[in-house]
């Protein structure tokens, strides 16, 4: 397992948006996280990334137990999140904002004479990662320039150059057109089967596209775990997304 969430709760001040979650993400995993707005999804990718201390539980990342570090600490252990909201530096090139990822990872250089080279071996691996999410093209241009789709794909892009084990992607497709969500889906199906990936979506045809298990949550509790088919057919899942008779309804809806 990658990743174990024993009893997690989090709690802004009466509320328990996260209320004893047990959780856990096999090496390799394609696993979805599901449930309705103010479910605790984002609550919950915050305090297994760092974002937020729990307010009881325990975390275990890669066989160590993180639940004290920091995100940035965490980051360095290879767990990396994405957020609901972007995090891009709008005022900074496109190439530029994958590149501090990108060094971030390498650290800084011992000795200043290598710095050229190291400097193109940073830009070239940047490129590769903006090729790969379709972003070679806009390279130069600043991140504001860019369309709302086009920063959902830059922050995959920042994501993966910061070489993760684990990454929590939080509705990456929010905001996405039709064509730009299957370009992430086909991203996320060619990552390499080492990488784990937890992914918050609220488009259930590519949470169930992407996903090999499916977690649903629902005021802040885990009410349902299995294969995507089991959870398709399950009546309390049916039932946390009211007014749908039936979870078939929910993958025929147009977008
Ligand atoms: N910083 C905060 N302070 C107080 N309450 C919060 C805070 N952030 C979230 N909440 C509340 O916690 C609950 C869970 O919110 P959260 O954003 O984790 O849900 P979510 O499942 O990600 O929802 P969505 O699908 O809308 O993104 C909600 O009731 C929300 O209003
Ligand atoms: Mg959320």
């Amino acid at each position: 397992m990658i990743l174990r969430l024993e009893d997690v709760t989090l709690s802004y001040g009466l509320l328990k948006a996260v209320d004893g979650v047990s959780l856990s993400v096999a090496q390799g995993a394609r696993h979805a996280l599901i449930g309705p707005n103010g479910a605790g999804k984002s609550s919950l990718f915050s305090v297994v990334a760092g974002t937020l201390a729990v307010t009881s539980g325990r975390i275990e990342f890669d066989g160590a137990d993180v639940t004290g570090l920091s995100e940035p600490a965490r980051a360095a252990r290879g767990l990396v999140r994405t957020y609901q909201h972007s995090s891009l530096f709008l005022r900074c090139g496109v190439l530029d904002n994958v590149r501090l990822a990108v060094e971030r990872v390498h650290g800084h250089p011992l000795r200043p004479f290598r710095r050229r080279r190291r400097d193109a071996a940073i830009t070239e691996q940047a490129y590769a990662h903006l090729a790969a999410v379709g972003l070679a093209s806009r390279a130069a241009e600043p991140a504001g320039a860019l369309s709302h789709g086009e920063r959902r794909q830059l922050e995959v892009a920042v994501v993966l150059a910061c070489e993760p084990s684990l990454v929590l992607f939080d509705e990456p497709t929010a905001g996405m057109s039709v064509a730009e969500t299957d370009r992430f889906a086909a991203l996320v199906e060619e990552l390499p089967a080492s990488l784990s990936v937890v992914i918050v979506e609220h488009d259930l045809d590519i949470a169930f596209r992407l996903a090999r298990d499916v977690t649903v949550l629902a005021a802040g509790r885990v009410i349902a775990s299995g294969p995507p088919e089991a959870i398709r057919a399950d009546e309390q899942v049916q039932r946390a997304y009211l007014g749908t008779e039936s979870t078939d309804d929910l993958f025929t809806e147009p977008r």
